[in-house]
């Protein structure tokens, strides 16, 4: 759980500094999003080490397999979990947790349910909601978060997205031994935190101002 969800940690600082050179403008997100895909005329990232297009497809299966990894373990937590306390108390016990602690597993589910959402809306380009879809990234997220609600959706996600984090990056340096003492945990915290902070507003900074027509304008 810890490796896996640091890697997705990782990748999305690298893609919300992607989504960030929205304020750059066209040239920018756009070049950044085919020089990924191994489109622009350089053969695009990690060309000729890889044939050109090839490095999104084995980002793409790396990614999905620290997916796959991370809700086979927490499946493998829960069960583990249940199979270890299965009786039903009359009355629960309050364990002194967060809040963000106790909706790991429904917090991890809505995200991930969105996230498909996500990427029909996006990488698979689906036309369902109506906005401008042309084959031109910096268009497709102008025309995407021009519409009000679908950056409250955002909104409300990312506060899922980065609840998660908040506990998930605490966890994961817990299990890999930071959590020796009072102090370290605390800077552990403070770390937390940040990052999840970092992540809301440097993910959510892009619609708003899209919204508000302070880019594209
Ligand atoms: C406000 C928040 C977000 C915005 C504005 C955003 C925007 C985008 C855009 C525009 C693309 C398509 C890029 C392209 O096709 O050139 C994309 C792809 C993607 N996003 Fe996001 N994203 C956000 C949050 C997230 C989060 C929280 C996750 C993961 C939990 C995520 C995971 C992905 C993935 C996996 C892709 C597909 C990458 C690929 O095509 O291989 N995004 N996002």
């Amino acid at each position: 759980m810890a490796v896996t969800g640091l890697i997705l940690i990782a990748f999305l600082l690298m893609h919300m500094f992607g989504n960030l050179k929205m304020f750059i403008g066209a040239d920018s997100f756009n070049h950044y999003a085919e020089w990924l895909k191994g489109q622009t005329a350089d053969g695009g990232i990690l060309y000729p080490i890889l044939p050109a297009g090839w490095f999104i497809w084995i980002f793409r299966v790396v990614l999905l397999a620290a997916v796959v990894l991370h809700i086979y373990s927490a499946v493998t937590l829960w069960s583990r979990a249940l199979a270890a306390n299965p009786t039903t108390y009359e009355a629960k016990r309050k364990l002194a947790q967060t809040y963000s602690a106790r909706t790991m597993r429904w917090g991890g589910i809505i995200l991930a349910g969105v996230l498909i959402f996500h990427l029909l809306q996006f990488t698979v380009h689906a036309t369902l909601i109506a906005g401008a879809f042309e084959d031109n990234p910096y268009k497709m997220v102008l025309g995407e978060f021009s519409i009000w609600w679908m950056v409250l959706v955002y909104a409300i996600w990312m506060v899922a997205v980065c609840m998660h984090i908040r506990h998930g990056f605490w966890s994961a340096f817990a299990t890999l031994g930071a959590n020796t003492s009072a102090k370290a945990r605390a800077i552990l915290n403070g770390c937390a935190w940040a990052v999840a902070l970092i992540l809301y507003i440097g993910f959510m900074i892009m619609p708003v101002s899209v919204l508000f027509g302070w880019i594209g304008a």
